[in-house]
């Protein structure tokens, strides 16, 4: 049987250290899905067209990871999936409190599905997107952060903002 595991967040939008994370997980799974969490309650800066094009591109090298949206409750999602696992990115001790408890409540009610964390490379543990957001608002060229796509996106919806 194939090993699925789903990958949510908002991306908003996806970093280099999202796809060190991914890249890794699909060395293990037989296939990932990544999910764009919609959350109409949380504002985000790029629409989940956007978001969707953004991932898609920047994961194109990889053949065993999909790009997929969500709304909803994630458990329910992963199990329409059949995934038996979520992963999920651990960067600083910062992260763990919020992580546990979603892991856990997640095990409570999709209790079939395991929460799998990885550990990015120390290079991106600093990262994430809202930081990404401000450099761009800022002019500062984030290439070395984001994909060639999301750079661009960036500057297209940051030119002139200042
Ligand atoms: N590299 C860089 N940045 C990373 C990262 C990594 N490896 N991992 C996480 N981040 C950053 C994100 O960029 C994001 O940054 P920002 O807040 O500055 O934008 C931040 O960490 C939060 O990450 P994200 O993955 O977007 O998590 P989230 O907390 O917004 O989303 C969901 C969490 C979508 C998985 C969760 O809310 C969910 O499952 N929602 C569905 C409803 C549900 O089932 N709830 C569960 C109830 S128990």
């Amino acid at each position: 049987m194939e090993k699925i595991a789903v990958y949510p967040g908002t991306f908003d939008p996806i970093t280099n250290g999202h796809i060190d994370i991914i890249e890794r997980a699909a060395k293990i799974f037989d296939k990932i899905i990544l999910v764009i969490a919609v959350n109409s309650k949380k504002t985000t800066m790029f629409t989940e067209e956007e978001r969707l094009e953004m991932a898609k591109d920047s994961l194109k090298h990889l053949k065993n990871v999909e790009v997929d949206v969500f709304q909803g409750l994630l458990v329910n999602y992963a199990k329409s999936q059949n995934a038996v696992s979520i992963i999920r990115g651990i960067r600083a001790v910062s992260d763990f409190d919020y992580e546990f408890q979603i892991a856990l409540m997640n095990s409570k009610i999709g209790n079939e599905i395991s929460t799998i964390f990885f550990i990015p490379n120390e290079k991106y543990t600093y990262l994430n997107s809202t930081i990404i957001r401000e450099l761009s608002l800022y002019n500062q060229d984030v290439g070395e952060f984001v994909p060639q796509i999301v750079s661009t996106k960036l500057k297209e919806k940051y030119q002139n903002k200042i």
